[in-house]
């Protein structure tokens, strides 16, 4: 028997149509992707992450000459902000990659690893984290938490 699983997620067309929370975390991705440390891939990208508290905490990927050894930038900042904040809930997630040098690009999507990663912060805070994922001028896709990015997710239900 097929079936199907339905997938929720809503596309914000422009940065005017942000809130003002939502725009600081947008702008926050965008500049923090300037520091990414990607001399392989020249793919940079950014991350904001928003706490119940307010402050906003961000990060970039990290590369290395063993290529496996580098990190996205989601991941470094998710790891960051539980390492110093572990009893913090986190609210939002905004993410911005593109190519170095590129003046536009499309809203790039957490890879498989980082969604496995920020489901694990979901399930500690028991409470999820709404992710934003746009483009360099601003065309951002929105979902309520990273299981619809990953709907047969696998969690510590099954161990
Ligand atoms: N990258 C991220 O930082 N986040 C993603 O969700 C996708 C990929 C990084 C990893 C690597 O440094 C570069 O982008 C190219 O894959």
């Amino acid at each position: 028997m097929e079936k199907e699983i339905k997938i929720n997620f809503e596309a914000i067309p422009s940065y005017n149509d942000l809130t003002e929370i939502e725009k600081k975390l947008f702008d926050k991705a965008k500049s923090v992707r300037e520091n990414a440390y990607a001399p392989y891939s020249n793919f940079w990208v950014g991350c904001a992450i928003l706490l119940e508290n307010g402050e906003i905490i961000s990060g970039s990927n990290q590369e290395n000459a063993a290529y496996p050894s580098g990190l996205c930038a989601e991941r470094t900042t998710i790891f960051w902000t539980s390492a110093n904040y572990p009893n913090v809930k986190i609210e939002k997630l905004f993410v911005i990659g593109a190519p170095k040098d590129a003046l536009t690009s499309a809203p790039i999507p957490p890879c498989g690893a980082c969604r496995q990663a920020i489901l694990e912060y979901e399930a500690k805070q028991k409470d999820e984290i709404e992710i934003y994922f746009a483009s360099l001028d601003g065309e951002i896709f929105k979902t309520k938490s990273i299981r619809e990015l990953l709907p047969f997710s696998f969690d510590a239900s099954f161990l």
